[in-house]
């Protein structure tokens, strides 16, 4: 067998991007909900308040929020070990203060986790998924306020508390780094609940890519994450000491666009910054040499990473390194090279690889390649993919398939890497691809990047009757599960 018997193979979602139902059973607004969707060059807009007239795709998202158990019997359907999803903050703190939680929220994970224990199904639970409560950035300013420590932290004991005997496997925060990929903008917002007065009071539709924040701030609010994530990680064991809780890393993993020793060194610089960074403080518990360099000469006041807290970070160190992986970019110091185009462009174009509608750069032996560098960083640590996946337009065929060739042919490239890393000696333990069910993009906001093996009847425009069918993918996925991963 080239995976391992008790290896885990499912799928991941997250709560704002799945569920709907967004003002439902006491839940408020959390940050995806004030987000209008974009596309490949449109960036997503926002506003500080609701606007009636307007068409927010994680409003109704899929309606997972009432079709879960359709939707879990789909996945079960696939074979499914494992599933990943996020518990959606606020519809247990509906306002992050809250004294109290709301049990009706409660009451919903718990039927969901029930549902996947009907079918084997192991939960991998996201704590925070980009929900940040929108009153967290309108009253505290986001994680770059102390007390949203406790704040989160207090959400943490009671869905561990409440789920101790339903989930064992936890993640804090889903990519903790990427306010340092994209410094300022969607990710500061997403990530650290993070914005400017400015813009907290804008009366206008701002684009994401225009939102600015002081990198003092973001690097100050992103330690604030990493000491709640750590904290969360010392509760979680109190609360069940079988508990593996991991962190959650949008792992780009970056080539030198030549030889050129100075491409060699920029992508050094970049991979350092934009993955070691975060990991190394989540997994070795310290930040790394690097970064006090980068500190001293991007002239920012560390003060804010005290004592206590280096104590905090050593004590709550991860028990596994989780990340997402769908592309690779290169990394040049050339500037006449061609950029990748598309959204969330990071790099120059690599001639040898193609792309995505929405210029991703497809790379399977790159999945092999960042799994071998983790297991060399890290070699202590078990690693699990939990997001990779191929965002597509998809068409239905008059009789209701669809053929979803393309999607197969991604998966089947990155499932073979992986099989490849596990027989260079890589403890992986698990795979979870991106939006088994079609959901909303989290980019661009769109419904029209599709992902799933599942397909959902639900449109940019907003019409659509959120049907399922299955896409060519379905009965392709459920054959590997089923051969462990031999049948490709
Ligand atoms: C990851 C996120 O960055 O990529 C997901 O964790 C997101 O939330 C996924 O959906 C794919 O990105 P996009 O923009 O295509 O939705």
């Amino acid at each position: 067998m080239r995976f391992p018997k008790k290896f885990l193979w499912g799928g991941a979602v997250a709560a704002n991007q799945c569920e709907g139902a967004y003002l439902e059973d006491g839940k408020l607004l959390s940050v995806p909900d004030m987000l209008l969707g974009g596309d490949v060059n449109t960036p997503r807009t926002f506003l500080p308040r609701e606007d009636a007239t307007a068409f927010y795709p994680s409003h109704e998202a899929v309606d997972f929020y009432h079709r879960y158990k359709e939707d879990i019997a789909l996945l079960a359907g696939m074979g499914f070990t494992c599933f990943r999803l996020s518990i959606n903050w606020v519809r247990i703190f509906p306002n992050g203060d809250d004294e109290e939680p709301n049990e009706a929220g409660l009451a919903f994970y718990d039927a969901v986790f029930d549902e996947c224990a009907k079918y084997g199904i192991e939960p991998v639970v996201t704590l925070c998924h980009y929900e940040i409560p929108w009153s967290i950035v309108t009253k505290y300013g986001g994680f770059s306020n102390r007390d949203v420590v406790d704040l989160f932290l207090k959400y943490a004991r009671t869905v561990m508390t409440r789920y101790k005997d339903k989930v064992k496997y936890w993640l804090t925060f889903n990519e903790i780094n990427i306010p340092c990929m994209h410094l300022g903008g969607l990710s500061a917002l997403y990530g650290l609940g993070v914005m400017e007065e400015e813009d907290i009071n804008s009366d206008h539709r701002i684009p994401l890519t225009e939102l600015k924040v002081d990198k003092q701030r973001v690097f100050e609010a992103l330690h604030n994450e990493f000491v709640a994530s750590a904290l969360t990680v010392k509760l979680g064991h109190e609360i069940n000491p079988d508990f593996m809780i991991g962190n959650m890393i949008a792992h780009e993993t970056s080539y030198p666009l030549t030889p050129d020793p100075k491409d060699v060194l920029a992508c050094l610089d970049v991979d350092n910054f934009h993955n070691n960074f975060c990991g190394d403080v989540q997994v070795r518990g310290e930040y790394p040499a690097f970064m006090w360099r980068y500190f001293r000469e991007n002239g920012i006041d560390t003060s804010f990473i005290t004592e206590e807290d280096r104590k905090i970070l050593k004590e709550g160190t991860v028990d596994m390194y989780t990340f997402s992986y769908y592309m690779t970019n290169c990394v040049t110091v050339h500037e006449d090279a061609e950029k990748t185009a598309g959204n969330m462009t990071l790099g120059a174009k690599n001639p040898y690889l193609k792309a995505s509608d929405w210029g991703w750069q497809i790379d399977p032996d790159g999945l092999r390649y960042t799994l071998n560098v983790l297991a060399g960083r890290y070699p202590d640590t078990p690693l699990m993919v939990v997001e990779n996946g191929f965002g597509a337009f998809d068409k239905v065929e008059e009789d209701g398939s669809i053929h979803d060739q393309y999607r197969i042919d991604y998966f089947r490239g990155h499932i073979e890497a992986m099989a490849e890393a596990l027989q260079d000696g890589v403890n992986l333990i698990g795979y979870t691809t991106w939006g088994p069910i079609d959901l909303v993009s989290a980019g661009t906001g769109q419904y029209a990047k599709r992902y799933g093996f599942i397909y959902v009847d639900r449109h940019d425009d907003g019409t659509g009757d959120f049907s399922r069918r299955k896409k060519d993918s379905y009965d392709w996925y459920k054959k590997v599960i089923a051969s462990q991963g031999e049948d490709l």
